[in-house]
């Protein structure tokens, strides 16, 4: 669990009014909940065998002896949400957003924290695969005004009666494969099989790669509605591709399902989401057709901060007094010129100056000391190259021009 510091929150609140902005104007208004929840209410919907509810819930009981778990993700928390209010009980059309902290207990690494940021959207009553386009061109406006680029994977799962049989087939078809599985993999066999495909095993990959995706055996009915919904996609530029292996890690998902990437981007998912029909019902409420999806605001964060990492034009290094003040009057002059420069202000060594240098990463570090005053010159070093040789101040705009 990590603190956001100031220097961070600029963009962190950016990021969080654009996404607001986009939400209104799909129709989406902002429902604000808990952070935790009575346990059932993960552990009746992302399923049984989820990493999540098996490995990553931040459970504990309160002084009354209640199962509590501070909230994993949103969509169960939502849809206990809008049951408990009556919200979905004329089977109207209901669209919610939500913007604030998840926890799970996973491994930390870069992109997975214990807790990170999820704005996301539910769409209750999303009975036509419009609906699913209208969440799909969502996340991507959103990236797009982000200036993020994504490739969305998507995939169809097929309805409650495609899922079953699609369950047995592959049942059957691992059953004499069980003893070269890895143990997580085996145990996936008896609970939430297609998980299997989410592993990462290379036995598992090599097992898999031989067996019919469940696109492949999906009804015609849902293949022409996962074809419509391409045709919608392409009409609106979005960037995709069909990964037929693609399953999410929750239960509650049927039909189309989606996870966006950033291109070009060594990551995980930057957004996940997709149809869930059943989810509603199974929480005691009407059965309500639904959609949704949730973006990982750390992650944006992340990528936007790797890709910006700031450059500047030159770096001056000053040798003694003399060589500081004639170096602040070329940084006045520099600056003047719109060349982006930075000097350290006090007498320090070349190796700390140098080290300052890098943390601006400049593309040129200038070195001025008594000797290039005498020889009345200064050396440039080009940062990338290693290159060092001595110019005339004079001659210092052209250098830098023909880098910058
Ligand atoms: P999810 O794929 O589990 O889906 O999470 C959505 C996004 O949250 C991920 O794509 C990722 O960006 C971010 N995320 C997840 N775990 C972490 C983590 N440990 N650290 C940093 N970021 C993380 C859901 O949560 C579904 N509720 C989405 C949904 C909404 N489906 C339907 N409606």
């Amino acid at each position: 669990m990590e603190d956001i510091l100031p220097q961070q929150s600029t963009s962190w609140q950016n990021m969080i009014s654009t996404a607001r902005c986009v939400f209104n104007s799909f129709g989406y208004h902002e429902i604000i909940l808990p952070v935790a929840e009575r346990t059932e209410v993960f552990t009746r919907t992302l399923g049984d065998s989820s990493d999540i509810v098996n490995k990553e819930m931040y459970t504990f009981e309160d002084k009354k002896g209640r199962s509590l778990t501070l909230r994993p993700e949103g969509t169960a928390s939502v849809v206990r949400a809008v049951i408990e209010h009556g919200l979905l009980s004329s089977g109207n059309t209901v669209k919610v957003f939500y913007i604030g902290p998840m926890f799970r207990y996973e491994r930390p690494q870069k992109g997975r924290k214990r807790q990170f940021y999820q704005m996301g959207v539910e769409f209750f009553g999303a009975r036509s695969y419009y609906s699913d386009c209208d969440a799909v061109l969502c996340m991507s406006e959103i990236c797009k005004k982000l200036d993020i680029p994504i490739v969305i994977k998507i995939n169809t799962l097929g309805c409650k009666s495609c899922l079953v049989k699609y369950t047995e087939f592959i049942k059957k078809s691992l059953t004499n494969k069980q003893d070269d599985l890895c143990k997580d993999c085996a145990t996936r066999i008896k609970s939430n099989i297609l998980r299997v495909f989410d592993c990462k095993n290379k036995n598992c990959k090599n097992i898999l790669k031989d067996i019919t995706p469940i696109y492949e055996m999906v009804c015609d009915k849902d293949k022409q509605q996962f074809t419509s919904f391409k045709d919608v996609l392409n009409k609106f530029d979005v960037t995709f591709v069909e990964d037929r292996t693609l399953v999410r890690g929750l239960d509650y998902y049927s039909g189309i399902i989606y996870e966006a990437y950033i291109k070009d981007y060594n990551s995980d998912a930057v957004s996940g989401g997709g149809r869930y029909n059943d989810l509603v019902s199974i929480m005691g409420g009407p059965q309500t057709p639904s959609v949704g999806f949730a973006i990982g605001i750390d992650r944006l964060i992340e990528y936007k901060n790797d890709s910006s990492k700031k450059e500047i034009d030159v770096f001056l290094v000053s040798l003694g007094p003399s060589a500081l003040h004639k170096n602040f009057e070329l940084l006045i002059t520099l600056r003047n010129l719109g060349f982006s420069a930075e000097m350290e202000y006090e007498e320090k060594s070349p190796k700390s100056q140098f080290r300052k240098a890098n943390s601006f990463n400049a593309k040129y570090v200038v070195v001025r000391g008594e000797d290039e005053i005498k020889k009345d010159i200064i050396k440039i070093k080009d940062m990338a190259t290693g290159h060092e040789k001595e110019i005339k101040e004079n001659q210092l705009k052209t250098v830098l021009s023909n880098k910058t």
